[in-house]
């Protein structure tokens, strides 16, 4: 068995050290290798080309959490196409929401307004008990954010398609339940997969369900949102703010205005990155899971996009 990686070098050369430790064989593009031995690839966005010169392939493993760059109708159907889930990313999306949740929930927004306008301008403290943050995305991530800001006694939900359950989270499923998920966030996270049935999904509809002077935290996908909703919206003052980490495209084109919008905070699709230590681990496992027909972590239903 054999692992083709097309990604970064520098974690292709970690990753050479660990598999070899784990006896699996491992080939970079550059190296010699027999395509036909290749059983996995994993791959931030392989080109079609690439994919039909392996016939052996079975599994091919995003590089990443989100899996919305393949061209899935392009793949053969019994390719098994998984996500990453590996300690790594989701350390740094905690990190990245609790950080920006923190920014807002504090009014960091204004306080920076004021501080480049020379005003002192002192805002009342709201208690976390009485500030309501969302999630929408109950998966592996948007769980981990949500468990990482219940210490701080914040009010919490989430939203997501089917219904989960998770610990002091008022949890919100599917579209009939969407409008009273969104009525009760101050702050609202998204962290849902890019799917046709989410691209989109932050736009005027639904922010303006939002309470007045709602937040926003994107580390979904650029295509989640409708930027020229969210600009009007922020102009007119029914949203306060947004930190936003990810755009589309990406880069976010010189000009755009969000790049000086005083009400957003951004960063270039930082929030989060793939841990090469961890990633390697967690993707082994995997192929010893799928090597014992087991199931395996983060294995997408293709046709659900997810
Ligand atoms: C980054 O956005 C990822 O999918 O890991």
């Amino acid at each position: 068995m054999t692992l083709l990686y097309t990604s970064d070098p520098a974690r292709g050369r970690i990753w050479r050290g660990i598999f070899a430790d784990e006896a699996i064989g491992f080939a970079e593009a550059g190296d010699a290798h027999d395509p036909a031995s290749i059983r996995y690839l994993a791959a931030w966005n392989p080109s079609v080309e690439l994919i039909a010169t392996l016939p052996a392939l079975e599994v091919l493993f995003s590089i990443g959490a989100g899996i919305d760059q393949f061209d899935m109708g392009r793949l053969p159907d019994h390719v098994r196409v998984v996500r990453m889930i590996e300690p790594g990313i989701t350390q740094g999306m905690v990190e990245y929401a609790t950080m920006a949740a923190l920014m807002l929930h504090r009014n960091m927004i204004d306080h920076g307004i004021a501080q480049r306008e020379g005003r002192w301008a002192p805002i009342k403290l709201v208690p976390a008990s009485e500030r309501r943050i969302g999630v929408m995305g109950l998966g592996n991530l948007g769980q981990a954010v949500l468990g990482a800001l219940r210490p701080f006694g914040f009010a919490l939900s989430g939203w997501s398609r089917s219904r989960h359950a998770v610990e002091g989270v008022d949890c919100f499923a599917g579209a009939a339940e969407m409008p009273a998920f969104l009525t009760g966030c101050d702050i609202l996270i998204c962290l849902l997969p890019l799917t046709d049935d989410t691209r989109g999904i932050l736009c005027r509809e639904t922010l303006t369900q939002l309470p007045q002077s709602a937040a926003l935290i994107n580390v979904g996908r650029g295509g989640h949102l409708v930027e020229q909703d969210l600009l009007s919206l922020l102009d007119d003052g029914r949203i306060s703010g947004a930190v936003l980490d990810v755009f589309d495209p990406e880069p976010l084109p010189a000009g755009h205005a969000f790049w000086a919008h005083p009400r957003i905070v951004m960063t270039p699709h930082v929030a989060s990155m793939t841990r090469a230590d961890s990633a390697a681990r967690a993707l082994i496992a995997n192929i010893r899971r799928h090597e014992a027909g087991a199931a395996m972590d983060g294995e997408v239903a293709r046709s659900r996009g997810y």
